[in-house]
């Protein structure tokens, strides 16, 4: 089956779809975007996603393309037409294609709308999850506004690439005071001996993660004890458990850092419970 895209308003076949090379998103990485879980062919948290990629557009001062629910209608016209049962689908929005200049185009020029949708094995992620993943700890050195969701992801690429050489699947980027701030692709958390539930507050510094935002859900419903609040890297290497969050792993355990164990080196009985949990929570009202 040929992989489709949607490219600026037409679905077209992997090979032929394309933007512009003076495409702003290509130039000046000023373009947003969403990553959004599908399971069962479902769209996983929605209004979530909607509501953060208006906030990143807003940020940027890039008019929105078309409506919200267009928008997540291009969503499920993707996946659709991918047939994506279980998997992911990408959106990004770019200023648009114009001369190499760094001041933004005149008004009125069209934004450029990019979607794609792909299959995932969650078989996969799931035994992953029995054994859970080992992370590497890097400075933060991404701009300050690293809640805006935009495609800038070099630091990103270069930490997780660094993690990936010493065999880890992510990076944790650590601010210059020693906190961690997030994970290059994920939201970070650990749980203390007393099982207290800690990630950090929502800053400029972090992406406010659609899945951390479920999860506190689950957190607030089970009653488990969780805090909001910045840890430093000492205080994750004598955690009980670790774990990331992100749209693409869920609740994912981490049980090594820099090489060193976490807890008992296994996947945490909270940790554990919040990824068995978390679908329960997550929103697929508009499926
Ligand atoms: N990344 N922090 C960063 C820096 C991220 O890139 C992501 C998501 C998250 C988690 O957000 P959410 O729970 O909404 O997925 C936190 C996506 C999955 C990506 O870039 O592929």
């Amino acid at each position: 089956m040929t992989r489709i895209v949607y490219v600026n308003g037409r679905y077209l076949p992997y090979a032929k779809a394309a933007v512009h090379v003076e495409d702003r998103g290509f130039q000046f990485a000023d373009a947003v975007y969403e990553v959004c879980e599908v399971r069962g062919g479902y769209l996983v948290d929605e209004p979530r996603h909607m509501a953060r990629l208006a906030r990143s557009l807003a940020a940027l001062e890039i008019d929105a393309p078309m409506s919200a629910p267009a928008l997540a209608h291009v969503m499920r016209e993707t996946i659709r037409r991918n047939r994506v049962r279980d998997g992911l689908v990408y959106l990004q929005v770019t200023r648009g294609e114009g001369p190499r200049e760094f001041a933004f185009p005149a008004a009125g020029v069209p934004r450029t709308v990019v979607c794609l949708a792909r299959p995932l094995d969650f078989g996969a992620q799931d035994a992953l999850a029995l054994t859970g993943i080992a992370v590497k700890s890097m400075p933060d050195i991404r701009w300050r506004r690293s809640e805006i969701k935009t495609v800038m992801l070099l630091p990103a690429c270069l930490a997780k690439q660094a993690a990936r050489a010493e065999g880890a699947r992510e990076a944790w980027f650590v601010d210059d005071d020693g906190f961690v701030t997030e994970g290059a692709s994920s939201n970070a958390w650990i749980v203390t001996g007393e099982r207290v539930v800690i990630t950090r507050q929502i800053a400029p510094i972090i992406l406010a993660g659609v899945t951390r935002a479920t999860l506190i859900d689950v957190l607030r419903e089970e009653q488990m004890t969780f805090v909001e609040r910045p840890f430093r890297l000492e205080e994750a290497l004598q955690a009980r458990e670790a774990f990331i969050t992100s749209a693409t792993n869920t609740v994912m355990p981490v049980v090594r850092i820099d090489g060193r164990i976490i807890g008992d080196g296994k996947p945490g009985h909270v940790t554990r419970r919040l990824r068995s949990k978390f679908h329960q929570f997550a929103d697929i009202s508009g499926a």
